[in-house]
């Protein structure tokens, strides 16, 4: 295929993947061929169990990891055939704090978009901007080991927009920080979101993404198990199954309740789903009304809630 460059078109998603491959010089396959795209201004996420390649595919993104095959376009700018320019649209958080503890917090700034070839004075007022913008603005002159943790990973964020990136990538910004320190993450996320950079995030948490995210991609195994609209995705969660086990044949005909769903799953065994908030007695009155009667009943786990609790290593999910 032709590698032409393609401009950076308006209309262009801001990412755009193709049946990426990784394997890992070890043989581990990190990403079997994902594909995905990301609209310009979008807030999106990558969830995912550990090991899933979350932080593969942002690696490969952000040209740190190379690809073993597929296709990787950011706003149109193919990475393998226009890596600098691609690199200089992308914003990168990495998990790990990274910046010099011995440094002040106007200066990792300054001389971070100085790598970027950002002229000094640009940088100085840039730097008082997203330290502003961080509400870091009172500790930019302050040694930086002596921030709080959220402060310095506000300094993460506020370092990456230094270069003005037109999509953000952070990998698990929140990964082990209290909930107010991540609710104070969110706010200064939204902010920028909202002034027009696109952001992707990986998170462990599905309350991350439901605050944050209109969109959202699950990966699990070098996999992508779920992809749309965060909104789909949380309807689909909040539905509830259950197996009934009758007593005696079904009739021909199961009733209709207005709201759940009743299948045959065998001649003794109803399938029941419903939305979470509805209450069961209006369904066994509508079963006893139309003779047929519940020996049993057994919750029929859901293949997303499944996923999820496993996701998040508890029951949040499925709260
Ligand atoms: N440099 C590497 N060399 C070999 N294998 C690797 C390398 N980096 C990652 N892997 C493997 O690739 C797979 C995906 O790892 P990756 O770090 O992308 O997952 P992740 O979704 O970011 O996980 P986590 O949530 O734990 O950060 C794992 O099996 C991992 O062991
Ligand atoms: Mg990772």
């Amino acid at each position: 295929m032709s590698t032409a460059p393609t401009p950076d078109a308006p209309g262009q998603p801001a990412l755009s993947i193709r049946d990426l491959r990784k394997t890992y010089d070890n043989g581990v396959e990190a990403l079997k061929g994902v594909s995905l795209d990301v609209s310009p201004g979008d807030f999106y996420a990558l969830l995912g169990p550990n090991g899933a390649g979350k932080s593969t595919l942002i690696g490969v993104t952000s040209s740190l990891v190379n690809k073993t095959s597929g296709e990787v376009r950011i706003f149109g700018v193919d990475i393998t055939a226009r890596r600098d320019e691609a690199m200089r649209l992308i914003g990168l958080v990495p998990q790990e704090i990274n910046f010099n503890m011995f440094e002040k917090p106007f200066d990792i700034c300054v001389n971070y978009a100085g790598f970027y070839g950002v002229p000094r004075e640009q940088a100085r007022a840039r730097a008082e901007q997203v330290l502003k913008d961080a509400q870091l603005w009172d500790k930019a002159d302050k040694m930086s080991r002596t921030l709080s943790g959220g402060m310095k990973r506000r300094l993460m964020i506020a370092r990456a927009m230094m270069t003005q990136p037109r999509l953000l990538i952070l990998d698990e910004p929140t990964a082990g920080v209290d909930i107010e320190i991540r609710r104070g993450m969110w706010k200064t996320l939204k902010e920028i979101n909202a002034a027009g950079t696109t952001i992707i995030l990986t998170t462990h948490y599905l309350e991350e993404a439901e605050s944050l995210c209109r969109n959202l991609a699950i990966i699990d195994k070098g996999r992508i198990v779920e992809q749309g609209p965060m909104k789909a995705l949380l309807a689909k969660l909040d539905v509830e199954g259950f197996l009934l086990d009758i007593d005696g044949g079904l009739p021909a005909t199961l009733p209709a309740i207005a709201g759940a769903t009743l299948l045959a799953a065998d001649d003794h065994t109803i399938d029941l789903e419903m939305p979470r908030s509805m209450d069961l007695n209006g369904v066994f009155a509508a079963l006893d009304a139309a003779g047929v009667r519940v020996r049993s009943m057994r919750t029929k786990t859901n293949r997303l809630e499944e996923l999820f609790v496993r996701l998040t290593g508890n029951q949040e999910a499925a709260a």
